[in-house]
């Protein structure tokens, strides 16, 4: 069964598909490589030992689109990471992350909804509960007004494929919401690559403890939390990887009560920012060098999942430790540099 992957050399892409082939599906992936490395391909070809199919097609180019479902009408399902993700660029750049990732969204669901059945999986993102109300998170708890244009494409996106799931009983979609994902496959052949200077907090983290970044700033340690640093839910990517992978099989068993579903994808635990530097320290036996600044603009006090409704449905649960995954962002870290 061949699914499509956009995005699939990024992050949480390349992983999924090392899950997807694991389970014996055909892939083939998308990416325009503008914030990943072909060079990912081998990484996923040495865990699995199947290269990939791989295409470098820029979505935004609808006439590519096309071409690439004609050319390869026995896709069933797709799995939709290609977007772009960070928050302060959407704020300069509102219409780049408009076309990104709304844009390339419709193209897609366009040639989706020409076939008889299909099966779409879309990254969506924690952040659309913006500050929630009350901890753990449900997925009932209210969309929030969004924070950024990031946010925004997030929101936007679920409701473009909620009004077409309404009208288009054939396809049958889900929309997983992210919590924060972390680390690296254990073999260290795929993990986080980010471009420039990270704004994530974890590969901060690994990369000041290789001295690639003089200090971490943590920003803020007035909140309102235990320790007063903001608390987030910390998911392996590998755990992250396989929720995809069973999504993925409930619709295209038919499983789904409804033909749009979403399920927050996290551990449950919410962790300070703090813990997270403690964690590095323990997994890696280095002092981290970090100094307290002001607060980040736009940042949420806490946000961790209830994951109730995936463990149910969906019969997922994030298996990894905070320390465990921490290990594996720093194994590859230290391969990486080497
Ligand atoms: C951020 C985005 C979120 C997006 C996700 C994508 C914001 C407000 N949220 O999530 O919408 O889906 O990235 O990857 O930008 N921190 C530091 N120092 C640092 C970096 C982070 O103290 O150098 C802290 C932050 O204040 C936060 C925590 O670490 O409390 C996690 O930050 P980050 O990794 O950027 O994730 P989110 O902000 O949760």
């Amino acid at each position: 069964m061949k699914i499509l992957v956009t995005g699939g050399l990024g992050f949480i892409g390349s992983h999924t598909v090392v899950e997807l082939q694991q389970q014996g599906f055909d892939v083939v992936i998308i990416d325009d490589c503008s914030n990943a490395d072909e060079k990912v391909l081998n990484g996923i070809a040495a865990i699995t030992g199947i290269p990939p199919l791989f295409e470098k097609i820029d979505l935004r180019e609808k006439n590519q689109v096309v071409d690439f479902f004609k050319r390869h009408n026995d896709i069933e399902g797709v799995i939709h990471f290609a977007a772009s993700k960070a928050v302060g660029e959407s704020v300069r750049e509102p219409l780049l992350y408009y076309e990104n990732n709304i844009g390339t969204l419709v193209y897609i669901l366009k040639e989706l909804i020409q076939k008889e059945k299909a099966s779409f999986i879309f990254s969506s993102s924690c952040t659309v509960y913006g500050q929630a109300d009350a901890m753990p998170i449900t997925e009932d708890a209210p969309v929030k007004p969004a924070e950024s244009p990031y946010g925004n494409t997030k929101q936007i996106g679920e409701e473009i494929i909620f009004d077409t799931c309404k009208v288009r009983a054939n396809l049958n979609a889900i929309a997983l919401r992210y919590f924060n994902p972390m680390g690296a496959h254990p073999s260290i052949e795929i993990g986080e690559l980010p471009v420039g200077i990270p704004q994530n907090l974890v590969p901060f983290i690994t990369q000041t403890g290789m001295g690639v970044r003089g200090q971490l700033s943590v920003f803020g340690d007035d909140y309102p939390t235990e320790d007063g640093t903001c608390v987030r839910d910390y998911i392996h990517v590998v755990d992250l990887a396989k929720a995809h992978v069973v999504a993925l099989q409930r619709l295209l068993s038919d499983k789904n009560d409804t033909n749009f579903e979403v399920f927050n994808v996290g551990t449950g635990k919410g962790s300070s920012v703090m813990e997270v530097i403690q964690s590095f320290e323990r997994v890696s036996g280095k002092k981290l060098k970090y100094q307290i600044v002001e607060r980040r603009s736009g940042d949420v006090v806490e946000a961790y999942a209830d994951t109730t409704k995936a463990n149910k449905v969906l019969g997922w649960k994030a298996l990894s430790s905070l320390d465990n995954a921490m290990k594996s962002a720093w194994e590859w870290e230290q391969k990486i540099r080497a």
